[in-house]
């Protein structure tokens, strides 16, 4: 198992360090940046009028992303948490019922994708293994191509998951800014790799490690990430931490902010959502809470902040990708300094196979 790790400590760090060549994988072949179209093969052919996805942990935030990307081009669409989505089937009408697992086997989606073919639904699986139980039963599969991830937290999954679900959203929709998000996505492996190289999330979690709990706020495509965040943290750190919407914050959450609670912020582009966010990130900082802004400088959210993880400027979809690889650092590197079993973290499996 040492071997398998290539020098570095866990399974976590090396996956975590793999995903700029998951992502090259995961986009080869299949974007053509000069005719700003994708090929993603016969699922073209799908342009569903609505799409519901199902999922479960950090393959629901993914689901988040997408629905997001789809509502974007001005297609109805939703992500159900798999397990709600079995009990309580919403209308399906002629949607496409996606769901996103990186096992192909998580047992509340398979039953969500089930319960969907029982009222006629067309499915689609976005998973990672090929001739998995979700692959096999849907009527169609999209792989993320990251390779085989050992580390129960998932960390480059989630990074592919992303970038599969742009590639749908292009590939069976209609969307203005098709040719930003295309250079955006090609930029994307070597923008990760730079996060990478220059992320001071260890001397972020060597300040932080005994903080009383984490919380992440983020907005639109940075809202996937803050529940992505506090999820990563929770599984491998057992400390408390919490996603919020940024707006949502105020709305209770704020109570539970204190000099011991440090906020991690996801803030790009300088736009309405930003300013609304660096709103929040004041009324954080009004309550003497640390604020660790993770950002690409164009809003003046630095001016807030008692630590910037930086990342690259670029589109704010691919910003949600680097913004979550300094926070899986953050984890990480925390988890690290508390001497947690990283890559098996109590009481967790890394598929689920029971309802
Ligand atoms: C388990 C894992 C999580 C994962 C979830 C969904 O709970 O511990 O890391 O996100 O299952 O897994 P899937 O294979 O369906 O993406």
């Amino acid at each position: 198992e040492e071997t398998g790790k290539s020098g570095y400590d866990h399974f976590m760090l090396k996956e975590i360090h793999e995903q700029p060549r998951a992502l090259r994988q995961c986009l080869r072949g299949r974007v053509d940046e000069l005719a700003g179209t994708v090929d993603i093969g016969d699922l073209g052919d799908l342009s569903p009028t609505g799409v519901q996805f199902v999922a479960c942990g950090t393959s629901y935030h993914a689901a988040l992303h997408g629905a997001q990307l789809f509502r974007e081009a001005g297609i109805p669409a939703q992500a159900f948490l798999a397990s709600e989505y079995a009990t309580a089937t919403p209308p399906i009408g002629d949607a496409l019922v996606v769901g996103v697992t990186q096992s192909g086997e998580t047992a509340d989606t398979l039953s969500a994708l089930r319960a969907a073919r029982r009222r006629g639904a067309r499915t689609l699986a976005v998973t990672n293994v090929v001739g998995s139980t979700a692959a096999r039963e849907c009527d169609h599969a999209l792989y993320i191509r990251a390779g085989p991830e050992i580390g129960v937290a998932a960390t480059k999954t989630f990074a592919s998951q992303l970038a599969a679900l742009n590639l749908l959203a292009l590939g069976t929709s209609t969307t203005g800014d098709a040719r930003q998000v295309i250079s955006a996505l090609r930029d994307l492996p070597g923008h990760v790799q730079e996060v990478l190289d220059e992320s001071a999330a260890q001397e972020v979690a060597e300040l932080y490690q005994d903080a009383s709990a984490y919380f992440f706020i983020g907005r639109g495509y940075q809202n996937p990430v803050a529940l992505e965040g506090a999820l990563k943290m929770k599984e491998i750190t057992y400390k408390h931490a919490e996603g919020f919407a940024a707006g949502e914050l105020k709305h209770g959450p704020l109570a539970l902010v204190t000099e011991n609670t440090p906020v991690f912020a996801i803030v790009t582009g300088d736009d309405e959502r930003a300013r609304k966010t660096i709103g929040n990130v004041k009324e954080v900082e009004a309550r003497d809470a640390p604020v660790v802004a993770i950002t690409d400088g164009q809003s003046d959210v630095e001016r807030y902040a008692d630590h910037v993880l930086h990342i690259p400027e670029t589109h704010p979809r691919a910003a949600a990708v680097l913004a979550n690889t300094h926070l899986q650092l953050v984890s990480y590197h925390t988890a690290a300094l508390l001497g947690r079993n990283i890559d098996k973290p109590r009481n967790l499996a890394k598929s689920v196979t029971v309802e």
